[in-house]
C-alpha cells in the first residue's frame, strides 16, 4: 500500500508517548512561572531523543544537572573541559530557553585540586579566594548574556541552621558566601545569581538564609532568587512549614525559585539530598520494581498536585519550578539514597508520559 512520508510521520508521531493533545507546561503555567527541568549530557548530544522531545516541547528553562560541577568543567588548575558544558548551552539557545548554570561553589563533586595544595593540606585564605575569583570568572564569562542565572553557591547550611563544615567554610568561614557573590556580580552584572539548597523547610535553615540574604542584600550584594531545591518524599517536607519558607524567603526581597522539584514514591531512607548520605539496599526498600501500583500512584499525583498548587499560590514571588531531570527512568534518585531501586518522582514516567496531576492543568 501507497504510505506519503508525511502521513507515516504523522502516524509514527501520534504513537510517541508524548501526546500532541497534552498542551505544553511553558503554555501552560506561562501566566506563573518558568517550568523546566536539569538536562544531562545524553540529552543534549542527542542520545536520547525522546528526552529531547519533551524537554523541546514543554520546556521554557534548563539547568545543567552535572556537566558544569567544578570536578567535570575544571578538573585541575587552569584546566578546562568546555564541550559538555558548550553542548548544554547551545542546546538551549536553539531553543530560546532560560538558561541556568549549576553550580559554581559546592562542597560535593569540587574539583579535587580546588581547596587543597600539592601535598593535600588546605590552601591559606587568600589562595583559596583567588582560585574561586578565577572559577568563577572563568565560567560566567564564557558564557556571558547566554546564561541568564546562576546556582552561585549551593547547599552551604546544615538543616540545624548552622554552617556546613565545607572547605569553603574553613578555609574562609562566613565571609565564602557574600565573596563567591560579589565575584559573581562583578564577571556578569547582568546575569540573575541564586544561592540554593535541600530541605529549605526546616525552620533553623529557613531563618539562617533569611539573615544570610537580608545581610547580603543590605551590603548592595546581590542575590536575586533563593532556591528551594524541593527534593521531596510521601511524608516529607511538612507543606504548612514549606510554605512558610517560600513566604519568609519573600520577605528578603529576593525571589524564590523551585530549582529541583522531584518527589519519591519510595519509602523514605532519608529527608536530604545530600549525596555523600546513602544506604545499603533492601529489597524491602524497593518495593515497586515492576511500576506503581494505581494506589501509590494516585497519593504520588495527589500529593504532586498539592506542591503545584501551593507553587501557583506563590508565583508572585515563585519565577521557575525547576524538575531535577526529565522523565523517571534518568533520575538520579533511582540510585540515590539506594543504588538500584526503581523510582517514580518526576514529571514523565519512563514512557514520556506526563504524569497524570499535570494533565489537571493542562486539560484546563
Ligand atoms: O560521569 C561518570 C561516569 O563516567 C562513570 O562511569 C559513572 C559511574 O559511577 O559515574 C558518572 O558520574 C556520575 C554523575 O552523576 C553523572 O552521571 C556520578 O558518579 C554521580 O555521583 C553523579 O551524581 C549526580 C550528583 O548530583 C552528584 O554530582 C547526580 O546525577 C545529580 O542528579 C546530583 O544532583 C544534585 C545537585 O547537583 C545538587 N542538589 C542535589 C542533587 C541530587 O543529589
Amino acid at each position: 500500500m501507497f504510505f506519503p512520508a508525511a502521513l507515516g510521520a504523522l502516524l509514527l508521531a501520534s504513537c510517541a508517548a508524548d501526546k500532541p493533545q497534552d498542551k505544553p507546561l511553558k503554555d501552560t503555567f506561562a501566566d506563573n512561572f518558568l517550568i523546566g527541568a536539569a538536562v544531562n549530557v545524553d540529552l543534549v548530544n542527542g542520545a536520547d531523543p525522546k528526552g529531547d522531545s519533551i524537554v523541546s516541547r514543554h520546556f521554557n528553562t534548563i539547568v545543567a544537572e552535572n556537566c558544569m560541577k567544578s570536578e567535570k568543567v575544571n578538573p585541575a588548575e587552569g584546566v578546562y573541559v568546555w564541550d559538555d558544558a558548550d553542548a548544554f548551552v547551545k542546546y538551549g539557545e536553539e531553543r530560546g530557553m532560560f538558561i541556568v548554570g549549576h553550580t559554581l561553589v559546592w562542597h560535593s563533586q569540587l574539583a579535587p585540586w580546588f581547596a587543597v595544595d600539592s601535598l593535600g593540606a588546605p590552601v591559606p585564605p587568600e589562595v583559596l579566594k583567588e582560585r574561586m575569583r578565577n572559577h568563577i570568572t572563568t565560567m560566567m564569562t564564557r558564557y556571558k548574556g547566554r546564561v541568564q542565572g546562576w546556582d552561585v553557591v549551593n547547599e552551604a547550611i546544615l538543616d540545624d541552621g548552622t554552617y556546613r563544615k565545607s572547605p569553603f567554610y574553613e578555609i574562609l568561614g562566613e565571609e565564602f558566601i557574600p565573596f563567591a557573590f560579589q565575584c559573581a556580580m562583578e564577571a556578569d552584572p547582568d546575569a540573575e545569581l541564586y544561592i540554593n539548597d535541600y530541605s529549605m523547610a526546616s525552620p533553623a535553615k529557613r531563618d539562617k538564609y533569611v539573615e544570610i540574604v537580608n545581610d547580603m542584600r543590605s551590603k548592595g550584594i546581590r542575590v536575586d532568587a533563593i532556591g528551594m531545591q524541593g527534593h521531596m518524599g510521601m511524608d516529607y517536607p511538612d507543606f504548612n512549614e514549606f510554605e512558610n519558607s517560600i513566604v519568609a524567603f519573600g520577605t528578603t526581597g529576593a525571589k524564590v525559585m523551585i530549582t529541583e522539584w522531584d518527589m519519591s514514591a519510595l519509602p523514605t531512607v532519608n529527608t536530604g539530598a545530600n549525596v555523600a548520605d546513602t544506604a545499603a539496599y533492601a529489597a524491602a526498600l524497593n518495593p515497586y520494581p515492576d511500576g506503581l501500583p494505581a494506589e501509590v500512584s494516585q497519593e504520588w499525583n495527589d500529593r504532586m498536585k498539592k506542591a503545584m498548587d501551593m507553587f501557583i499560590r506563590h508565583s508572585d514571588i515563585i519565577t521557575r519550578v525547576n524538575a531535577w531531570g526529565t522523565d523517571d527512568g534518568m533520575s538520579w534518585k533511582n540510585n540515590w539514597p539506594v543504588p538500584g531501586r526503581s523510582e517514580y518522582p518526576l514529571l514523565f514516567d519512563r514512557s514520556y508520559n506526563l504524569k497524570p496531576f499535570l494533565t489537571e492543568y493542562t486539560e484546563k
